[in-house]
C-alpha cells in the first residue's frame, strides 16, 4: 500500500478552514478532521455542520476521526454527508459491528481506533468489518503532544494481525507524527499518517507534507 498523508486541522485556524484545506490540497491524500465532544475527550471541536461546509470547500476527501461518546448514534451521518472515511473508537462504540456496517453502506471507509491503553488483539474478530485500523500514538484530545514510543510494538502487532487476516486494511497512526517519528512508524508497518503540528505548525504546510511522505516512503 502506498504511503498516505492525512494532515489534521486540529491546531490550524478554525476561523479559516477553507484556506487551511487549500494549503495542502495539491499534496495531501486526505484531510483529517478531529470531531471531539468534551465527553469522550476533554476538548470540544466541530461537528457535522462544519464537516458539511468543509466538504463543499475542499476537493480533498475528509478523514473524520470521531472522538465522541456515542459514535453508534452519530457516526453514520458523517458517512451519509459524504466523508470519505469515518473512524469510531473501540472504547466508545457499544455496537461497533452495526455502526461500521452503516458507515460502509453509506459509502465511506470504516475506521476503527484504539487508544494507547486498548489492546489490538481484543479486536482481531472485527477486522472483517473495517477498512482502516487507527493506532493512537498519543492519548486523544489535543494536538502537539509527544509521540508515544511505547506504541511501536502495538503498530507492529497490528500490522501482523492485518497480514494474517488478509484483505486490504490500512493502518493509520495519529499523534505526534513528525519528521523525527514518521520513519519509525513506517518501519513498524503504518501506511496512513496523520500529522497536525508537523504540517500546520510549519511555515510551508505543503512542503511539510511532501517531506513527511518522502521520509515515510524511505
Ligand atoms: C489527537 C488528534 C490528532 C491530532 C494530532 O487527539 O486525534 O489528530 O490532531 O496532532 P499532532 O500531529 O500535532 O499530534
Ligand atoms: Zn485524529
Amino acid at each position: 500500500m502506498a504511503v498516505q498523508i492525512s494532515p489534521s486541522i486540529l491546531t490550524a485556524d478554525f476561523a479559516r478552514l477553507a484556506d487551511v484545506a487549500a494549503k495542502v490540497a495539491d499534496v495531501a491524500d486526505w484531510l483529517h478532521v478531529d470531531v471531539m465532544d468534551n465527553h469522550f475527550v476533554p476538548n470540544l471541536t466541530i461537528g457535522l455542520p462544519v464537516v458539511e461546509s468543509l466538504l463543499k470547500a475542499t476537493g480533498l476527501p475528509l478523514d473524520c476521526h470521531l472522538m465522541i461518546e456515542d459514535p453508534d448514534r452519530f457516526a453514520p451521518a458523517y458517512a451519509e454527508a459524504g466523508a470519505g472515511s469515518v473512524t469510531i473508537h473501540a472504547e466508545a462504540a457499544k455496537a461497533p459491528v452495526r455502526t461500521l456496517r452503516q458507515i460502509r453502506s453509506a459509502g465511506a471507509r470504516a475506521g476503527f481506533a484504539l487508544n494507547p491503553g486498548t489492546a489490538v488483539q481484543d479486536y482481531e474478530g472485527l477486522l472483517g468489518e473495517i477498512d482502516m485500523l487507527l493506532v493512537m500514538t498519543v492519548e486523544p484530545g489535543f494536538g502537539g503532544q509527544p509521540f508515544l514510543d511505547i506504541m511501536l510494538p502495538k503498530i507492529r502487532q497490528a500490522r501482523e494481525l492485518i497480514g494474517k487476516h488478509g484483505g486490504e486494511i490500512w493502518l493509520q497512526v495519529d499523534g505526534g507524527v513528525s519528521a523525527t517519528t514518521i520513519e519509525r512508524c513506517a518501519e513498524a508497518g503504518a501506511d496512513v499518517f496523520v500529522a497536525g503540528n508537523a504540517v500546520y505548525g510549519s511555515q510551508d504546510p505543503a512542503q511539510a507534507v511532501r517531506a513527511l511522505r518522502a521520509q515515510a516512503e524511505n
